[in-house]
């Protein structure tokens, strides 16, 4: 139960977290002892209950299944130096949430269910978050059409649930990335600004071709002329052309990052030049060519800030320089300041 919501809570016997080896950590495969689970039925939310992390029971005719109707949220839990556990901007991820659903025609879901939802189940597992350079709890709130039944329409039931994961680095080793000349992630109308779980899924295949080659992630480009950079695979984009920070402009195509507004407030208040602009392959080519290109990075909550060390466009290909004041250490650390608590909340992002 939490002040300000009910929740009905069922408890685990006995705690798995002894088992968990925290110092190897692979990205999203450890799940802590609970879950929540909130339904949506008859058009209303039911009461929300928080309950052993464990398998589901779904028909393998559930809409999900079949028509990928499907959104989630990455965010993250932080512990601090005395113990205390924090959110960072879980409204953001609320808002962010709802307009998924909107688009994918799925319910709203409150705000207590999610952000209340959030804080008890971070609370009654806060074993699980660790305290330590780079470590996190990884929180998955996400929902599913589980209606069961093959006619292409928008569900009439749904699962909302949030499972946590504790977590380290998400990338292990560098980033190189090849610019997209041929695959897209979003079209205009589409869907791209959401978080569907099918736009990920569609990034796979391209993702495969690149590892094959050696690069790690794709950059985005625009469907429509693969001349503007988009996103950084699963991360929002940076590129640093002299003193200079330049990000793609949100669009319909464009996922709303809350890393990325994080970002480009840290920049503003260290008095950075930002341009929200949109960024051509020839331009970063050019700045490549001449010397004033000197970085790129991706923003995201499950990677943070992730440099990008070389950059394949067709037959070009360019390794980035080794900074010593590279803005994606310095956002990357005032960022971390904040979350672990280490430096003033003047935006007040902890929770
Ligand atoms: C996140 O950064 O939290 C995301 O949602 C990306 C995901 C593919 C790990």
């Amino acid at each position: 139960m939490t002040d300000a919501y009910e929740i009905v809570i069922d408890k685990i016997q006995e705690s798995k977290i002894s088992t968990t080896d925290f110092d190897n950590l692979t990205f999203g495969k450890t799940f802590t002892d609970h879950m929540l689970e909130c339904t949506w039925r008859d058009g209303k939310w039911e009461t929300a209950v928080i309950k052993p992390y464990g398998p589901i029971m779904v028909e393998p005719s559930c809409k999900v299944f079949h028509y990928g109707q499907a959104i989630f949220e990455g965010m993250k839990a932080f512990k601090d130096a005395t113990g205390d556990v924090f959110l960072f901007r879980p409204e953001d991820n609320w808002i962010r949430f709802n307009e998924s659903a909107k688009r994918l025609a799925m319910p709203e879901v409150p705000k207590e269910v999610f952000v209340e939802g959030l804080k008890a189940l971070v609370n009654l597992d806060k074993e699980w978050v660790r305290y330590g350079e780079g470590l996190s709890l990884y929180l998955r709130p996400f929902m599913i059409a589980s209606e069961n039944g093959v006619a292409a329409a928008p569900s009439t039931e749904y699962k909302f649930m949030i499972v946590m994961s504790p977590a380290f680095a998400y990338y292990k080793g560098d980033v190189r990335v090849i610019i997209a000349s041929d695959f897209s992630r979003a079209a205009d109308g589409g869907v791209g600004y959401a978080k569907a779980a099918g736009n990920y899924a569609a990034s796979f295949y391209p993702n495969n071709l690149a590892l094959a080659e050696g690069y790690q992630q794709i950059i985005w480009t625009d469907a429509a002329s693969h001349e503007y950079l988009e996103e950084a695979g699963t991360m929002n984009i940076f590129v640093r052309i002299g003193d200079t920070l330049l990000t793609a402009p949100n669009n319909d195509r464009i996922l709303n990052g809350v890393t990325r507004r994080s970002v480009l407030q840290l920049a503003a208040d260290a008095g950075v030049t930002i341009e929200e602009r949109r960024i051509s392959v020839k331009e970063l080519n050019e700045a490549a060519n001449n010397g004033s290109l000197k970085e790129i990075f991706g923003s995201g909550t499950a990677a943070v800030i992730v440099p990008i060390k070389g950059y394949k466009h067709k037959d070009f290909k360019f390794e980035l320089p080794q900074l010593e004041d590279s803005y994606a250490q310095r956002f990357k650390e005032a960022l971390k300041d904040i979350q672990y608590n280490r430096a003033d909340d003047q935006h007040g992002w902890r929770v």
